[in-house]
């Protein structure tokens, strides 16, 4: 199928094509293009302390084991056996020696290398090559503060020039006082019935929908620990308006990456309070000396910056919560969720409990945001499957000619406001990249 990219994406005039986020053909080009190019997030190294430790998870729609050796390193590899593909491990984690394939023996080490072949000598008369059919290792893998990302393109740049400016914003969520994060309890997984660019680009840059999708749940009381902006009315029925006044604040201002990242962010203002209202006061003293250590570690403006975000292609970091979103492809019109709840390695158990719970009540399958997102997303996606529908784009026009404002000492390249379209618009030029081919030295070069 030949898919007219430029008719699908147009950056000029904000328009986009619905079919990108419904139509079968493109949905296995991303598989390829998207997904197998990009960096990907697998876990967090806090999941495999001890040597032999290992977990499960997956990069597009393929099964990955990563583990870490005895060597103490971290290693990622597909989870399919190289004799007939079947799972070489089943549990989502966990500590072991190694891989048994309970199909037929195979027995890979933690590095995936393939050790043990039952008839080695009687059936394969010692002739099976065993050193090249190990399991499939992932082309780069790297860490950013714990967090692991791999990459199947050895072509692709390395992960901190593909994150560029995002790691910015990413060091003040998952290592804010110099001592790291950690997830805490499992991981949340869940089908939604949408295409997973709704999940990204709501997360990239879509603050205008907050105050309209969460207010109810806003007025109902819901509130989390995390959310220190200030500045936001977020209790009363005040809070479109406030939300939409904060635009034209030199507080507000939004981020977009070269490599199609973005994020919607919001400097504390001078005088808002460090601490949330109405928490206890071992929650108070953590905030209190969290603020103190982050502006040592990271400056006076980092330590006051958040907001909503997305690393291209599927992840992000909620900083009312510094909830871990990915958002695994599975198929054109499902996504699988995997939520992680991440805490600052400083804090106390009783914090980290705190945190914790109120994390749940944020994102997550019980969480009061995640489901009015997911609602929405959802309709959209319907939304994008019709045959007349598609004769009509959705429009991303949003402050889409705001001028750029350039580099300061502590601030990155961004535009003025933290709502518009043009992180969208970035997000899909990215795309639109990866999907026509082009390689990774001229993108670069782009
Ligand atoms: Fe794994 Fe045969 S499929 S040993
Ligand atoms: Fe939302």
């Amino acid at each position: 199928m030949v898919i007219e990219l430029d008719k699908l994406v147009d950056t000029e005039r904000g328009l986009v094509n619905r079919k990108i986020f419904a139509d079968p053909g493109i949905y296995k080009q991303e598989l390829e293009q998207v997904f197998a190019r990009s960096w990907l997030f697998l876990g967090h190294e806090s999941q495999i302390p001890n040597p032999g430790d290992f977990f499960n998870t997956k990069m597009g729609e393929d099964p990955i084991l990563v583990t870490r050796g005895k060597d103490g390193k971290v290693n990622a590899m597909l989870n399919s056996c190289r004799h007939r593909g079947n799972s070489v491990e089943r549990s989502d984690l966990g500590n072991r020696n190694n891989f048994m394939c309970t199909y037929h023996g195979w027995t890979y080490d933690l590095e995936g290398k393939l050790i043990t072949v039952p008839g080695f000598k009687e059936l394969y008369h010692e002739e099976l090559d065993l050193e090249n059919w190990g399991l499939v290792r992932v082309s780069q893998l790297e860490s950013f503060h714990g967090l692991i990302f791999a990459n199947w393109d050895p072509e692709a740049p390395g992960l901190l020039e593909y994150m560029g400016d995002y790691a910015w914003f990413l060091e003040t969520r998952v290592n804010p006082q110099g001592q790291g994060s950690e997830v805490v309890g499992g991981i949340n997984r869940w089908v939604m019935d949408c295409n997973w660019k709704f999940a990204t680009e709501n997360f990239i840059g879509d603050g205008y929908h907050a105050a309209i999708t969460h207010k109810s749940a806003t007025l109902a009381g819901h509130a989390v620990l995390n959310n220190r902006q200030g500045g936001i009315d977020r209790a009363t029925s005040d809070m479109t308006r406030s939300m939409f006044t904060t635009q034209s604040s030199p507080n507000t201002f939004r981020l977009a990456t070269k490599y199609g990242h973005g994020a919607g962010l919001m400097l504390r203002p001078d005088g808002a309070a460090v601490v949330p209202a109405d928490v206890s006061d071992m929650v108070a003293d953590y905030y209190r000396k969290r603020s103190e250590g982050m502006e040592k570690h990271l400056g006076k403006t980092r330590e006051r910056v958040g907001g909503w975000n997305a690393m291209f292609p599927n992840f992000s970091i909620n900083s009312s919560a510094d909830q871990i979103h990915v958002w695994n492809p599975s198929g054109p019109l499902h996504t699988e969720c995997w939520v992680y709840i991440l805490v600052d390695k400083a804090a106390s158990p009783e914090v980290k409990k705190a945190l914790k719970v109120s994390a749940q009540r944020h994102f997550g399958p019980s969480g009061m945001f995640e489901q009015d997102d997911g609602d929405n997303w959802k309709l959209s996606t319907i939304g994008a499957k019709g045959t007349i529908a598609q004769r009509y784009p959705l429009n991303y026009q949003m402050g889409i000619n705001d001028e750029v404002l350039g580099a300061t000492d502590d601030l990155p390249q961004r535009r003025q406001g933290w709502m518009g379209d043009t992180n969208q618009m970035n997000l899909h030029r990215m795309w639109a990249k990866l999907m026509s081919g082009k390689s990774w030295a001229d993108i670069r070069r782009d």
